[in-house]
């Protein structure tokens, strides 16, 4: 195992004269008359540890095998190191060779790949440095995420990945059944759970049970939703981030929103500066400056009756058109955050047939306490709302979806919740990929996250 000083990351920080042992994977071998040149990462740095090889030190049948994407060990003397980049470099003693890459086969060579490449070697594109990057980013985050959360108190639960109900009521859900899909019409009493079950789509349901305890929860896993958009921001299973709190309105729900973002984007900033130089290098220039932007910005906050009249007012032709009462796309979203304002947007208050039935009803009669966050070239990034705790108006509700196929008797418990002790709270759910696009500048959420899961895509 590498020990915590034997990271590059740690060599490179190291200083000459000492004697080490590195480990990793061979990025590139360049050779001059009487030496070769190693580039060596273990993932844990953008920069590579150069090792140095001088004639004699290993056999020519070996050197030969040193190629990209070979796995070493380097014993030897940190030496101050002549060339640009590092300030030391490893002069090697004695090289193990552990597992060679043939460089007629290995596919990830020197030579620049697209990220559609890199996609259909999911095994192997974690060694380039792209993706060394990107997960290194993805690793901070989590941690900035429990940082925030447990530093204010919140507890972490763990709520169901296989849950029997639907908590957006949009129907788009994974079955989860052990019955013989051949055998005819299910029986779901006869299934595993004698119930019909699913790959939950959220949290949230099961998060306001444990803050109807805790007070302040937050949920950090993965969910599942079946709907079938092949988009550049969709996946098939995702991570979301969702906090409950009682006690809380739509405004502190609000206030904790922008909170969190913020804290997200200087955690990273702080932790993972060279990543993120590499990223602005390669993928996007502005990206440094633009989360500093964001951090240093107070979010605006408009409602969806005045969203839409901006919306109106900007002459803009949309491929959707807007009106009182219709969905935000993202083309609207985008334009508002993008062109219209110019920063983060906090929209609140959106028609209550557009939006889940567990929000709280305005007096209005019209429209729910719904709040979305949307960002500059993601959109919607949040997506959250006061809680409906009013027994009564909540079951009317329920009842009213029931042409949506929601059943008063599958959400008992949800009832209950506003029978005993039930109080004001609110929450939201972060869709984690969606941070991490942009966090990292990547377009498409397929490079943020390990293994895509994507209508017709899950080799890996
Ligand atoms: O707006 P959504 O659907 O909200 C909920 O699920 C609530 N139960 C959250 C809550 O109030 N506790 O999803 C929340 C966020 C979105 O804003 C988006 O960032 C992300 O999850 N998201 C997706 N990310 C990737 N792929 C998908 N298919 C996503 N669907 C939603
Ligand atoms: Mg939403």
């Amino acid at each position: 195992m590498i020990q915590p000083d034997s990271y590059v990351r740690s060599l490179l920080k190291r200083s000459p004269g000492e004697t080490v042992t590195a480990r990793g994977w061979v990025k590139t071998r360049r050779d001059s008359k009487n030496v070769h040149f190693v580039q060596l990462n273990d993932g844990s740095s953008t920069t590579d540890l150069q090792i140095v090889i001088d004639q004699g030190v290993v056999p020519p049948e070996t050197i030969a095998r040193i190629t990209t994407g070979a796995c070493l060990s380097v014993e030897g003397e940190l030496v101050a190191s002549p060339g640009k980049g590092q300030t030391v470099e490893l002069k090697a003693v004695t090289v193990t060779l552990h597992g060679g890459a043939d460089p007629e086969h290995y596919p990830l060579q020197k030579k620049k790949h697209t990220l559609e490449t890199l996609r259909e070697i999911g095994h192997l594109r974690t060694r380039s440095n792209t993706f060394g990057a990107v997960f290194r980013v993805r690793n901070a985050l989590a941690s900035a995420i429990h940082k925030f959360f447990q530093d204010r108190g919140f507890l972490y639960v763990h709520t169901p990945i296989i849950s029997a109900s639907d908590a957006e009521g949009a129907g788009s859900m994974f079955g989860v059944s052990t019955l013989d899909p051949a055998a005819g019409a299910p029986d779901y009493t006869q299934d595993f759970f004698g119930r019909r079950t699913y790959l939950t789509v959220s949290g949230q349901l099961e998060a306001e049970i444990f803050a109807m305890a805790f007070a302040n929860v937050y949920t950090f896993g993965p969910t599942f939703r079946a709907e079938n958009s092949n988009t550049p921001r969709h996946l098939a299973e995702f991570y979301m981030i969702e906090p409950e709190m009682a006690f809380c309105d739509i405004h502190g729900d609000q206030d904790l929103a922008e909170a969190f973002l913020k804290f997200q984007i200087s955690y990273v900033l702080e932790t993972c500066r060279p990543d993120l130089e590499f990223l602005a290098k390669w993928y996007d220039p502005q990206l440094i400056p633009t989360l500093e932007a964001v951090v240093a910005s107070q979010f605006e906050r408009i409602s969806y009756t005045e969203a839409i009249a901006l919306l109106e007012k900007s002459g803009k032709q949309f491929e959707f058109p807007t009106y009182w009462g219709v969905d935000l796309q993202s083309e609207h979203e985008r334009y508002l955050t993008e062109e219209l304002l110019k920063k983060p947007v906090i929209v609140t208050n959106y028609p209550k047939e557009i939006k889940a039935f567990y929000m709280r009803a305005n007096d209005d009669g019209k429209t729910v306490a719904a709040m979305d966050v949307l960002l500059p070239r993601i959109g919607e990034i949040i997506g959250g709302s006061q809680r409906e705790e009013r027994h009564d108006v909540l079951q009317q509700r329920i009842r009213e979806m029931a042409h949506h196929g929601m059943k008063e008797e599958s959400y008992w418990w949800y009832l209950d919740l506003r029978r005993f002790g039930g109080v004001e709270h609110a929450g939201f759910g972060m869709g984690f990929e969606r941070m991490m696009m942009y966090l990292t500048g990547m377009k498409n959420i397929r490079d943020v996250i390990p293994f895509p899961r994507t209508p017709g895509n899950a080799e890996f």
